[in-house]
């Protein structure tokens, strides 16, 4: 493992691009996120200067900077190498082999959790899931989809990106560098957005499926018909109500009617 540099100070050309961002919003401190993003872009991580530099712009406190980017585990404290490589350890994909694969990356690249190679090239860490359960097990690239990934493509995959040779997502574009890609993050696109499918074969099989069988979503009016479950809860809150005071009126008549026979 290895720790990899950061550059120096943010540029009056960085500064200008997060000034930029929070221009872009009605309330500045919503462009905090991409913000965020764009300080990582330059230095690598969120460097307390960054942290600084955003407070300053968006007149909020340090604190409160601090809180988002310990919050999301998209933002890193700590620098990450040229790819941040994700391994899917969640429920479906550990099963399918998730485990697996993370165990044999931390072989072979000779890293723990949340670690970096000492050529500053992969930091690998165990994510959660990607909603992306039907191409099980996944990884990410740089939050880039690897599909249906085995130990064996696994390690080719981190060997391909360490020796510079291109590879592409699966269901995205050639694979970018944390860097770049985090500038995107940040709200300046690399012109890469078109490349690769919208979506791959495995979701969409339920839109086939109903394709085929005629099925169409219930209009507006059907849903409102059918009732939401707010309406649902509420009926039975009622029926519940109504029961118990059924059950009530009930138990005072049967009183009063013992009452009664003990009075004759
Ligand atoms: S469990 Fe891995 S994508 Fe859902």
């Amino acid at each position: 493992m290895t720790e990899v540099s950061t550059d120096g100070g943010l540029s009056e050309a960085t500064l200008a691009e997060l000034r930029q961002i929070a221009a872009r919003y009605p309330q500045p401190r919503s462009g905090l996120l991409p913000m965020l993003h764009l300080v990582q872009a330059t230095q690598g991580r969120v460097t307390s200067e960054g942290i600084e530099a955003c407070a300053e712009i968006l007149d909020i406190s340090t604190a409160d900077v601090s809180g988002v980017a310990t919050f999301y585990t998209m933002y890193k404290r700590r620098p990450v190498g040229d790819y941040h490589v994700g391994v899917c350890t969640n429920t479906l994909c550990a099963v399918m082999g998730g485990d697996a694969i993370f165990e044999r990356l931390k072989e072979h690249l000779d890293v723990g959790n949340d670690e970096t190679t000492d050529d500053g090239r992969i930091t690998l860490e165990h994510i959660e899931c990607n909603a992306a359960c039907d191409y099980a097990p996944v990884m990410m690239v740089n939050w880039e989809f690897m599909d249906n990934m085995t130990p064996e493509s696994a390690r080719q995959l981190v060997d391909d990106l360490r020796e510079g040779t291109e590879v592409r997502s699966t269901r995205g574009p050639r694979i970018a560098t944390w860097r770049e890609v985090e500038r995107v993050l940040a709200g300046f696109p690399d012109d890469r957005v078109d490349e690769g499918p919208a979506a791959g074969p495995a979701s969409l099989v339920g839109l086939e499926v109903a394709r085929r069988r005629g099925w169409t979503a219930p209009s507006t009016e059907t849903a409102g018909a059918v009732g939401s479950p707010a309406d649902s809860a509420t009926e039975a809150a009622e029926q519940a109500d109504t029961s118990r005071a059924e059950s009530e009126t009930k138990q005072e008549s049967d009183t009063e009617q013992q009452k009664g026979g003990q009075d004759d």
